[in-house]
C-alpha cells in the first residue's frame, strides 16, 4: 500500500501516515464495472452524496465515470455544484432541497433537479430568469413516506410540469422513486412500490411526458430485482464494495470494499492484573497484561458504542476493550512477551479494510455498533485524511 503524504512535521495538515482512510480507486472501478454489467441495458448512476459515503466525491465520481457509470447522483445541490466546480460535466441529479437551495446555480450549471412538488415554482422562476430550460426529474412517493409527490397529487404535478415544458422553461428528463425495503428481498412491499411506480409512469405517459430515464433501483434492488432496473439504476453502497444484505458479505456479491481505515499504534505498556481501562473503568485486565493504545476515537468517526469492534495488528485481530473515547481506544494484548510488546508502538493498526486477509471489515464494526455498514464508512470524519491508491493518470487535455 502506498500513501500520498499530505502533512509535514511543521505543517498543520495531518499526515496520512499517522492515520488515514485509504481509498482504492481500482476497487471502485471494479465495483462500477460489476454494476454496469448487472444493470445493462439500464445505465448506472453513481451515487456520490455525503462525499461519496465518506470516500471523496470528486475522486469517486471520476473513477466511476471512467469505469462506465453514465450519471452521478447527490442529495444536495451544493454537493452537485462541488462536482461541477471540479470540472465534472456528466449528467448529475440532486434530489433533496430546502427553500434555501440554490436552484438558480443548479440551472446555470446544468444540474438536474429532483422535484417532489413545491420546488417546481422556484426552479421555473430560475429558468425564466436565465432563459435556460431547467432539467428536472419528477419524484413520486411509491411507499417510502419521505420525499416525492403522493400518487394522489401526481396528476396535478404532471400537468403543471408539462405546461412549463410546453413554455420551454423545463425538460422532464426523468421520473423516479426510492425503495424502502429492497435490502430485505423477501418483503412484499417492494412489489407494491413497483406496482405504484408503474401506475405513476402510465399516468405520466397519458399526460404526454416522455422521460429519458425512469429510475427506482438502489444497490439492493439492482442486485436482486432486475424488474426494477428500468432505464437507470442509482447505486451507492455497492460502488464502495459493501453489501446491502444482512448476513451476505460483499465478496459473495463480487464486490470489493474500497476503504481501509488505518493508523499506527500509539503506545503499548505492561500493566498489572485488574488494571481498569478507559473512562468508567468498565473493563479490567484479567491478569498481567500489555495494553495497546490506538489513536482513533469518536472524533474520528469510530462509534462510541462499538466496544468489541476488531482491529488488526501484525496479522492478528483484537477486540477494542473499555470505553471508546474521543481520540483513542485500547486493545488488550494479554500476556504478550514484554519485549515483543515494547516493539509494537508504530505498528500499523487496521480498523477495517477489504477483509481479504481475514482482517476486520466495516460490517464487523457495524455489528459492534448495532448499525449498518453505510454509517460506518460515511461517519469517518475529516480528521482522518483520505488518501488514494490506484488513481489513473490524467489524460493530457481530456475533459470529464
Ligand atoms: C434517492 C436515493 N437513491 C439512491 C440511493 C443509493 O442507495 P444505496 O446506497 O442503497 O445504493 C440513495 C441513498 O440512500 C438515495 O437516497
Amino acid at each position: 500500500m502506498s500513501y500520498e503524504v499530505s502533512g509535514r512535521p511543521d505543517s498543520p495538515t495531518p499526515s496520512v501516515l499517522e492515520r488515514s482512510a485509504v481509498i482504492d480507486l481500482e476497487a471502485i472501478r471494479h465495483n462500477v464495472r460489476q454494476f454496469v454489467a448487472i444493470a445493462s441495458p439500464a445505465k448506472v448512476m453513481a451515487v456520490v452524496k455525503a462525499d461519496a459515503y465518506g470516500h471523496g466525491a470528486v475522486q469517486v465520481a471520476r473513477a466511476a465515470l471512467d469505469a462506465g457509470a453514465r450519471w452521478l447522483g447527490v442529495a444536495h445541490i451544493s454537493e452537485a455544484l462541488g462536482l461541477r466546480a471540479a470540472g465534472i460535466d456528466a449528467p448529475l441529479l440532486a434530489w433533496l432541497h430546502t427553500s434555501e437551495s440554490n436552484f438558480a446555480a443548479a440551472v446555470a450549471a446544468g444540474v438536474d433537479i429532483g422535484i417532489s412538488g413545491w420546488e417546481l415554482d422556484a426552479v421555473v422562476a430560475a429558468a425564466r430568469e436565465q432563459e435556460r430550460p431547467a432539467r428536472i426529474h419528477l419524484k413520486v412517493d411509491t411507499g417510502l413516506g419521505r420525499n416525492g409527490c403522493t400518487i394522489d397529487d401526481w396528476d396535478k404535478l404532471l400537468g403543471k410540469a408539462m405546461e412549463h415544458q410546453d413554455e420551454g422553461l423545463l425538460r422532464v428528463v426523468g421520473i423516479f422513486s426510492h425503495l424502502a425495503v429492497a435490502d430485505e428481498p423477501h418483503r412484499p412491499e417492494t412489489d407494491e412500490q413497483l406496482a405504484v411506480f408503474r401506475e405513476a409512469l402510465a399516468m405520466a405517459e397519458d399526460s404526454g411526458v416522455d422521460p429519458e430515464v425512469r429510475h427506482i433501483a438502489n444497490t439492493p434492488a439492482t442486485l436482486s430485482r432486475p424488474d426494477a432496473h428500468f432505464d437507470l439504476v442509482r447505486v451507492g453502497l455497492g460502488l464502495y464494495g459493501l453489501s446491502p444484505f444482512d448476513g451476505q458479505p460483499s465478496s459473495e456479491l463480487g464486490l470489493r470494499p474500497a476503504m481501509t481505515v488505518r493508523t499506527l499504534l500509539s503506545n503499548c505498556k505492561r500493566v498489572p492484573k485488574g488494571q481498569g481501562v478507559s473512562y468508567g473503568l468498565k473493563y479490567r485486565t484479567e491478569g498481567e497484561s500489555s495494553l495497546g493504545l490506538i489513536p482513533l476515537g469518536y472524533a474520528d468517526g469510530v462509534p462510541r458504542v462499538a466496544t468489541g469492534g476488531p482491529v488488526r495488528i501484525k496479522g492478528t485481530s483484537y477486540p477494542v476493550v473499555g470505553q471508546i473515547a474521543m481520540d483513542q481506544m485500547v486493545v488488550d494484548f494479554g500476556d504478550l512477551d514484554p519485549e515483543q510488546a515494547a516493539a509494537l508502538p508504530g505498528s500499523e493498526v487496521v480498523m477495517f479494510g477489504d477483509g481479504a486477509d481475514g482482517g476486520p471489515t466495516a460490517d464487523d464494526w457495524a455489528a459492534a455498533a448495532g448499525t449498518i455498514n453505510y454509517e460506518i464508512v460515511t461517519r469517518i470524519s475529516p480528521r482522518v485524511p483520505r488518501s488514494y491508491i490506484n488513481e489513473l493518470a490524467p489524460v493530457e487535455g481530456a475533459a470529464l
